[in-house]
């Protein structure tokens, strides 16, 4: 197991996969799939959470609100401009965590300043210096973010930084928001920095990159090499645009090659698959076959003169192991003679503790499952999790699919007849469409009266074999609003069937959620 550190030589891991990994495109998380996600990242050994932008919205303050409830170690945090009414909201979210802290932010590069923001640079200096300075009489930890520092003028950023040091900020992030940096550059504006700022010594400093242009987790070890001793990341490296620097990759980077970095973090590498697998499973986000340390393949000897230098010695093609990352050889779990105290103890080690009903309802689903099945694995089991935990929290489901027959060949048109039951009424209708999944899709969406839109559609097989389960998600949207479904079975039809119902299902509940706010008034 890794070692928790304390010192000088330790990188701290700052995870904002809540705040900037949310807003990679189709990652919308709802509140109860955040705070899954927070306990497994403390679970992970991140020591600071960013949990969200708690004035951006309603439910950002609330899951802020809330993380900061349930974590107990690492700090969290709430990102806020550089604007008192902001820092207030940031403030009153993360009031209930046991360490708090607040993230300010603004941008100093002359395009951001001159365009977006309309401001001089003295303006945007006291800005900064005016809002660390007010946070700073309720907050003790305060980090300092020049949004787009990569492409600032030098010495503006350090005149910036030694200001928002004397007025109490004691993190300060350096991002190269856009990803337009290269690795000896990004080194190099570090070391200036923490040469050049006054104070520099009494402050921590970070690095916070984009992958653009796939250089993120690189700039980011550039700029450990150069003094930074926090990293900004998220798990599987999800994130605006092309994403964050990789959680996984950086903390696996330092480890492989502490000979190099000298440099140790606080996680708990064992819990990096499981926390990787859990952001897919709620995003509905697949990992790349080929993510490393994370995807499929990672771990995978394919060549034969691989194979057998790894057979007769396994650093002969391996730097790591895939049990240092939790990823273990055999992930095989039981079968149908497993009772429920088995089933309960191994989701238990697999990270999930679900209470008494959500256990009652995987542990017979596992049970259909051991009947079809020979063999069920981990990935198996995450499914089902993710299809009876992730529900509709407290509300019945409106819709639910009682049967589908479909029919295809090559020289008719493939046709579907589906059964549901809405609100307790049942529902037949039968329709045609390009293909089965299509002719489904379309008499699901005439029956239920959906006007919703499928933006994505991705189906993968869990495990191997024809008897795999498949696994479908599908994001759909209405109305501006983007819900993600999720189903599993070894029916890819039925697997699709049950994702598009699921969807429907949270879109009728984020609705009546909405309702519900909108009579109770601001
Ligand atoms: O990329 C960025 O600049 C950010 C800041 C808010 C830190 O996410
Ligand atoms: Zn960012």
């Amino acid at each position: 197991m890794s070692k928790k550190n304390t010192g000088e030589s330790v990188v701290r891991i700052f995870d904002t996969t809540l705040r900037d990994g949310e807003q990679s495109p189709g990652a919308s998380m709802n509140v109860d799939e955040k705070i899954l996600l927070a306990r497994q990242l403390e679970k992970l050994g991140v020591d600071v959470i960013e949990a969200g932008f708690a004035a951006s919205s309603e439910g950002d303050f609330e899951s802020v609100d809330r993380v900061s409830r349930v974590v107990k170690r690492p700090i969290v945090l709430s990102l806020a401009r550089a604007q008192e009414g902001d820092i207030k909201r940031a403030l009153k979210a993360v009031d209930r965590a046991r360490r708090p802290g607040i993230h300010i932010f603004i941008a100093t590069s002359d395009i951001h300043m001159k365009h977006k923001l309309r401001m001089s640079r003295n303006e945007v200096l006291d800005a900064a210096v005016l809002s660390v300075k007010f946070a700073k009489k309720h907050m003790d930890y305060i980090e300092f973010s020049a949004e787009d520092a990569s492409r600032s003028e030098r010495d503006f950023l350090v005149e910036v930084f030694t200001e928002v040091i004397r007025a109490g900020a004691n993190i300060l992030n350096v991002p190269d928001t856009t990803g337009y940096a290269i690795p000896s550059e990004f080194g190099s504006l570090v070391r200036y920095l923490i040469e050049r700022t006054e104070g520099s010594e009494r402050a921590t400093w970070s690095a916070h990159c984009h992958n653009d242009l796939g250089l993120a987790v690189s700039n980011s070890l550039a700029a450990v090499a150069s003094g930074a001793r926090q990293v900004e990341c998220t798990i599987n490296g999800i994130g605006e645009r092309a994403g964050n620097t990789s959680l996984e990759e950086i903390v696996m980077a330092l480890r492989t090659r502490k000979d190099l970095f000298g440099m140790t973090t606080n996680v708990v590498t064992e819990q990096i698959y499981p926390s990787s697998r859990l952001l897919s499973q709620i995003t509905g986000i697949p990992i790349p076959i080929n993510k490393p340390i994370v995807g499929d393949n990672a771990f995978a000897h394919e060549a034969g003169i691989h194979q057998d230098g790894v057979l007769k010695q396994k650093l002969t093609y391996e730097i790591m192991t895939p049990e240092s990352i939790g990823m273990s050889g055999n992930r095989l779990v039981m079968g149908k003679h497993s009772g429920r105290h088995a089933f309960s103890e191994r989701l238990k080690e697999m990270g999930f503790n679900l209470n008494k009903v959500d256990m009652n309802r995987a542990f017979l689903r596992f049970k259909e499952l051991a009947d079809k099945k020979k063999e069920v694995y981990e990935e198996d089991i995450e499914a089902i999790v993710a299809e009876e935990v992730f529900r509709v929290p407290g509300r019945p489901d409106r819709y639910e699919l009682l049967y589908l027959n479909v029919n295809s060949s090559s020289n008719a048109i493939p046709s579907a007849t589906v059964r549901i039951r809405i609100d307790g009424q049942e529902c037949v209708d039968h329709g045609t469409g390009d293909g089965v999944v299509d002719a489904c899709y379309k008499t699901i969406a005439k029956i239920t009266g959906s006007r919703s839109r499928l933006v994505r559609y991705t189906v993968k097989s869990i495990t191997g074999g024809t008897d795999a389960q498949g696994e479908v998600s599908c994001l759909i949207e209405e109305g501006g609003v983007r819900v993600l479904g999720k189903g599993a079975h070894t029916d890819i039809i039925i697997a699709s069937a049950l994702a598009y119902i699921h969807a429907l299902n949270r879109q009728e509940y984020r609705k009546h959620f909405r309702q519900m706010v909108e009579r109770q008034g601001p």
